[in-house]
């Protein structure tokens, strides 16, 4: 045993690989009360299956088709569920063709197949912050360097353009946006569009917009969808684990567009990539027609819910509390008092309040003290695990 563990000490990974393996403090924590049998209230919530939404059994039978026994295998994904998104996206005036889809089994997969079109090692992308906390893994999997571009907040969230602008050099790839933003819940607006057309026609940069949390405005707000855009070559994100909350179904895709040569070229290298891992499975992609006519059945329970928690959490807000405004997604943002740092913050309500909330540095805010709250579980849970972190807060 003693020299298989030697072997193993110095087997060399890829150096890629080499994460740092221990538990952090706040997961310690949380294991520690689960092993006391004590229940811990959830707000990083962010699995919308176990979350008490009634998803209608008539998706079920879709999966059961005999066409399910035959494998025609299609690069860029069945064109029957590449026209189903097309048409999910004419809907909201988004005019895309079925060539410029291109299926893939999530956005993180997505991802990858645009780093691999995209960057070569060494090169980089930028990235907002605070934001999608998965991007430092998804990048650096595929030898991509990245740099992180400030979204301020002054009221309202917005792109710092002139950090952005500094930021970009010869070896800049691809500008990644999240639209809207998680955790901060901001669009993109129409003036901070045109600058970034400017930005990356003017350098030659690929724009990519995750917009899996698009359909999920809380507030008639300015909201500006990339898909389509012409501009610059631009790769629009979306996918069933946000658009229909089924994220076990492993579908999402890309919405390629952009000046027509460019494009062209693109598109053809991407169906290389994908046809290298022939990845979404034949039922989703079966179903995917039938499946997105009811996709308003689920966003609708949930930007119910959200709306519902969001607004009790503000009726219930006290002084050195603040709600950093929101205009979509699942999550809300507080500016708490920095008596204490995040973590102190967080290991307090868990220990003391059996309540799990995020810490603002999972998402990478410049400065403390912010915590990140789902506002995805049910009212009476939310109200109740909320309601405890308020008190606490209070007492400061
Ligand atoms: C911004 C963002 N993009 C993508 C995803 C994940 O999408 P998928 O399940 O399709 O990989 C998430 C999940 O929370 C997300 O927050």
């Amino acid at each position: 045993m003693a020299h298989v563990k030697k072997l193993m000490d110095k087997f060399p990974f890829a150096l890629r690989t080499n994460w740092p393996q221990e538990t952090n403090a706040v997961n310690k924590v949380i294991e520690n009360l689960k092993e006391r049998g004590i229940e811990i209230l959830d707000l990083t919530a962010s699995n919308p299956t176990n979350n008490g939404f009634n998803y209608p059994e008539l998706l079920l039978p879709a999966l059961n088709s005999l066409d399910n026994l035959n494998y025609e295998p299609d690069a860029c994904g069945k064109i029957q569920a590449r026209e189903a998104v097309a048409k999910y996206y004419a809907h909201q005036q988004q005019l895309i063709s079925p060539q410029d889809i291109i299926l893939t089994a999530s956005t993180s997969e997505a991802y990858s197949f645009l780093m691999r079109l995209l960057v070569n090692p060494g090169e980089k992308v930028l990235v907002p912050r605070p934001s999608y906390p998965l991007f430092q893994f998804l990048l650096e999997i595929n030898d991509v360097d990245f740099a992180q571009y400030p979204l301020v907040y002054d009221g309202q969230w917005h792109l710092d353009c002139q950090a952005l602008e500094g930021l970009v050099d010869a070896k800049t790839k691809a500008i990644i946006l999240v639209n809207p933003n998680n955790p901060t819940g901001s669009y993109i607006s129409n003036k901070e569009l045109a600058f970034l057309n400017d930005l990356c026609f003017k350098h030659k940069i690929a724009i990519i917009s995750d917009e899996v949390f698009f359909d999920y405005a809380l507030a008639p707000v300015e909201r500006v969808s990339l898909a389509g855009n012409q501009t610059a070559l631009t790769f629009v994100l979306g996918g069933l684990s946000k658009t229909m909350a089924l994220p076990q179904m492993k579908c999402a895709w890309i919405l390629a567009s952009g000046p027509q040569e460019i494009l062209q070229d693109a598109r053809s290298r991407l169906e290389i990539i994908a046809d290298t891992y022939l990845s979404v499975n034949t039922p989703v992609q079966n179903a995917l027609p039938f499946w997105l006519k009811h996709a308003s059945q689920l966003q609708e329970q949930i930007i119910a819910r959200v709306k519902e928690n969001g607004q009790w959490l503000m009726a219930h807000l006290k002084e050195h509390t603040q709600a950093l405004s929101f205009e979509g997604g699942w999550y809300v943002t507080l500016r708490i008092p920095a008596v204490k740092s995040e973590e102190e913050w967080v290991l307090e309500f868990l220990n003391e309040d059996h309540v799990s909330v995020y810490p603002g540095y999972f998402f990478d805010f410049e400065k403390e003290a912010y915590i990140v709250l789902s506002l995805l579980p049910p009212a009476s849970i939310f109200q109740e695990a909320a309601g405890r972190i308020l008190k606490r807060l209070e007492r400061v």
